[in-house]
């Protein structure tokens, strides 16, 4: 039996961001539950994420040629039985880069618009790393937010049922918490075995997601 593939789709401009690092900590956990890794990190393979002519929808022609860097990550998807993209929460919702790579990439006539749907059957985690705490009085409607535009608005538009939505708290070294009058507060700075034990706890806390999801 050929290996299950699981295309992880790293996107931040650092290398040196907790994001890349959970994305190889996931690579890492999914290759040894035996998947085939497919690591596609958007900045270090160059992807521009801005619409361009050749890769707008055609809606009268869901056969559309779209440009040859955007079939090329079309092919990788088609490959993939799994999906994990992995990003910095911003905004609310996903950076820039991944928004565009979906813009792009999950297209008129291959991933929608066919009355039966390609991606049909696979599967799609979003893995988040998010500033707000868990404790936070915004935790619950951040939560809700990612998971009606991602899940249900991205996933289950494009066919794939079967998708879930994990966030990584405080993820950044430093506590931050809004309370419910909407007062921003930034703690100390973690420093020393602290910082290591928290970013341990978000590996952790990343990993019995992904192993949650795949059951
Ligand atoms: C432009 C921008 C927008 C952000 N928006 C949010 C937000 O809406 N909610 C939140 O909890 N954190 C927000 N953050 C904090 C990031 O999620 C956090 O810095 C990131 O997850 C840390 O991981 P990294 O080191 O991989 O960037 C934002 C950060 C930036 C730079």
């Amino acid at each position: 039996m050929t290996a299950k593939t699981a295309l992880v789709v790293v996107s931040h401009h650092r290398a040196d961001s907790l994001t890349t690092h959970i994305g190889d900590v996931l690579a890492d956990r999914l290759k040894e539950a035996g998947y085939a890794v497919d690591l596609l990190d958007l900045r270090a393979e160059g992807f521009d994420p801005r619409m361009t002519v050749e890769d707008q929808p055609d809606w009268d022609d869901r056969d559309k040629a779209y440009s040859p860097e955007t079939q090329a990550h079309m092919a990788r998807i088609v490959d993939a039985d799994l999906i994990v993209p992995v990003f910095p929460v911003y905004w609310n919702s996903v950076p820039a880069l991944l928004k565009g790579w979906i813009d792009r990439v999950w297209n008129y006539g291959f991933s929608y618009g066919r009355s039966k749907p390609r991606l049909a059957g696979k599967r799609m985690l979003w893995i988040g790393t998010a500033g707000a705490a868990e404790g936070d009085e915004y935790w619950t409607s951040l939560r809700d937010l990612l998971d009606r535009t991602l899940r249900d608005g991205i996933s289950y538009y494009n066919g794939i049922t079967d998708a879930a939505v994990e966030v990584l708290p405080d993820a950044e070294g430093e506590p931050q918490i809004v309370d419910a009058d909407g007062n921003f507060t930034k703690g100390e700075a973690l420093t020393g075995e602290q910082r290591t034990a928290h970013y341990a706890a978000i590996d952790r806390l990343a990993v019995e997601h992904l192993e949650k999801f795949l059951g």
